[in-house]
């Protein structure tokens, strides 16, 4: 007589609720030494003392080869240009100042690049038109339209970027030369470089 197939309160077959056999029930297995075939367990678990070692010396090797693609950091350009000198009119000119944190000033000596960097704490300050003036957002430093301060704590006027023409006539800006004037120093605001006269 046919063997009743037994089911659940749900109606599912008891097998399929029967519990499926994990990482535990594995290595009970391979651990086991109910096996009667003694060199089946030795050759089981040789099999996993090498997947094991094999496996940690894979996660090593890739550590490895990691090592040689070092990730890479996308620092803006430092040196750039910025058009010709016909391009700037007098004053503040603050096209650049999102995509290279400069301002492009010119007046009656010639074209200078201003860094936007509050020399108090580095914020970036805002360029007041109305009132002539750079404001720093942070803590209130204002500086004129060549970028000295006048007010609040910054305790010098903002550095300038080294600028050059090239052969074609191009004003070429470089942000990691900076000329300074610090607080009861030379000025190097009149040095080669920082200024370009036109
Ligand atoms: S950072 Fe500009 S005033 Fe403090």
């Amino acid at each position: 007589m046919a063997n009743p197939t037994v089911e659940t309160p749900q109606g599912e077959p008891a097998e399929s609720k029967a519990k499926k056999p994990g990482i535990a029930d594995a290595l009970k297995k391979i651990f086991s030494a109910e096996d009667p075939d003694p060199l089946r367990i030795i050759s089981r678990r040789r099999r996993f003392v090498m997947a094991g070692v094999l496996g940690f010396l894979g996660v090593n090797f890739l550590m490895f080869l990691r090592f040689f693609f070092p990730r890479t950091l996308f620092e803006p350009k430092t040196r750039f240009l910025i058009g010709y000198p016909s391009d700037f009119g007098f004053g503040v000119d603050t096209k650049f100042q999102n995509k290279y944190r400069i301002w492009v000033v010119r007046n009656t000596e010639g074209i200078f690049v201003i860094y936007a960097v509050c020399t108090h704490l580095g914020c970036t300050p805002d360029w007041k038109a109305a009132e002539n003036k750079f404001k720093c957002p942070c803590h209130g430093s204002g500086y004129d339209s060549e970028g000295v301060n006048f007010e609040g704590p910054a305790p010098r006027p903002m550095d300038r970027a080294h600028v050059d023409t090239t052969p074609d006539g191009q004003i070429e800006v470089d942000v990691s030369r900076l000329y300074r004037w610090p607080k009861g120093e030379r000025s190097e605001f009149n040095d080669q470089g920082a200024i370009v006269h036109v």
